[in-house]
C-alpha cells in the first residue's frame, strides 16, 4: 500500500474503528439463508415481462472514469458488472447515463474537462452508435450469470450540477425555475425553456430505445436526490407559472410516456424518487406521487433515503 494511503487508512481507522475485524459483526451483515425473516429475498419477482431471479438489486453508482473517450463502456466496466452478476445479484442498475449533453451545461463532454470535474468519461448512450457494442457486451456479461441489467437515464443534474460551466463554458447552470446552485448558492441556475424540456423528453425516449437495442432489460429514471428531474417534481424548486411544465408532475410523466411510446407497453421503466421531504421542500408526498406515476406507466417506483439537496 502506498505510504499516503496508509496514512489515510490510519485516519479512517482512528475515526471509525476496526469493526471490520470483528468476525461476529461481519457474519451479521452477510446475506445468508439464516437471515430470517427475509423469506422472499431469494425468490423470483416478475416486473412486466421480466422475471428477476431474486430480490437483490445492486443500486446505481456513477461509473465515473469507466468508459473510454467516446463513452463506450470499457472492458473494466464490463468486467466489473459481470463480477457483480457472478456474485448472485438479481438486478443491476448502471450509474447515471446522461440522455443528452446538449441541454444541461453541467454535463460536460469529454475533451472539455477539468481534472476535478464530476462528470468524467461517463458512459454514454446518446450520440454515436459506436458505444452500443460496449453496452451489448456489458449486458451479455451480466445475462451470462442469470442477472438482469437496467441503464439509469439522467435528464440532467440541474442545480446540483457543477457550477464550473459558468467560467468554462460561459453558461449558467439550469433548473426548473431560477434557483441557487447547490454547491455555490451565489451562482443562479436559469429555468429551462419548454422547448428545452421537450428536447430532454425526446432524448430520453431515444436513449431508452437505444438501451433496449443494446440488450438492457429496462431503464431507470434518475428522479431523486434533488437532480433536475426532482427539481421539476418539487414545487419548492419548480415555481413555473406558465407552460406545460408548471405542473410539477408533467416532466416525469412526459418522460414515461415518451419511453412507453418508443419502447412499447412492456419495457420495464423504473423511477427513482426521494422518500422524504427536506425541511425547506414543499414536495407533496412520495406516496401519492408514486401511485400517480405508477398509473401512468412505469413498471416500478423505487425510493431512496439519500439526503436531500
Ligand atoms: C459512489 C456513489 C455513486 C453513486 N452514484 C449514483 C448514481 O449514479 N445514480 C443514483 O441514482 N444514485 C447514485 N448513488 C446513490 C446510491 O445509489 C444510494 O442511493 C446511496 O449510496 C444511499 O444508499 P440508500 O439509498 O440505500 O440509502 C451513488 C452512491 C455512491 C456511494
Amino acid at each position: 500500500m502506498p505510504p499516503d494511503s496508509q496514512e489515510l487508512v490510519a485516519q479512517l481507522i482512528e475515526r471509525f474503528g476496526t469493526w471490520f475485524e470483528d468476525e461476529r459483526a461481519l457474519e451479521a451483515g452477510r446475506m445468508t439463508r439464516h437471515l430470517y425473516p427475509y423469506e422472499h429475498l431469494f425468490s423470483p419477482i416478475q416486473v412486466n415481462s421480466l422475471k428477476i431471479k431474486n430480490r437483490i438489486v445492486m443500486g446505481p453508482m456513477g461509473n465515473v472514469s469507466m468508459a473510454d473517450e467516446t463513452g463506450r463502456p470499457s472492458t473494466k466496466m464490463i468486467a466489473y458488472y459481470a463480477e457483480r452478476a457472478k456474485g448472485g445479484v438479481g438486478l443491476i442498475a448502471s450509474g447515471i447515463v446522461p440522455v443528452t449533453f446538449a441541454v444541461d451545461p453541467s454535463f460536460t463532454e469529454p475533451g472539455n474537462l477539468a481534472p476535478d470535474v464530476l462528470i468524467r468519461h461517463l458512459p454514454r448512450i446518446d450520440g454515436s452508435r459506436t458505444v452500443f457494442a460496449g453496452w451489448r457486451d456489458l449486458a451479455e456479461g451480466v445475462h451470462a450469470y442469470g442477472a438482469h441489467f437496467f441503464i439509469q437515464l439522467s435528464p440532467g443534474a440541474g442545480r446540483v450540477g457543477s457550477p464550473e460551466c459558468v467560467v468554462k463554458r460561459h453558461k449558467l447552470p439550469v433548473s426548473a425555475s431560477w434557483n441557487p446552485n447547490f454547491y455555490m448558492p451565489a451562482v443562479p441556475c436559469r429555468p429551462l425553456t419548454d422547448r428545452e424540456c421537450w428536447k430532454v423528453v425526446r432524448a430520453t425516449g431515444q436513449a431508452a430505445a437505444d438501451a433496449r437495442a443494446c440488450l438492457a432489460d429496462g431503464v431507470y429514471l434518475h428522479g431523486h436526490e434533488g437532480y433536475l428531474l426532482e427539481q421539476f417534481a418539487n414545487p419548492a424548486f419548480n415555481r413555473r407559472k406558465l407552460g406545460h411544465f408548471a405542473d410539477w408532475e408533467a416532466f416525469g410523466l412526459e418522460l414515461i410516456k415518451e419511453i412507453r411510446r418508443r419502447c412499447g407497453p412492456d419495457y420495464p421503466i423504473w423511477y427513482r424518487i426521494r422518500m422524504y421531504p427536506s425541511a425547506t421542500s414543499r414536495w407533496p408526498c412520495a406516496r401519492p406521487t408514486a401511485s400517480a406515476w405508477s398509473a401512468s406507466g412505469p413498471s416500478s417506483v423505487s425510493g431512496t433515503s439519500a439526503r436531500s439537496r
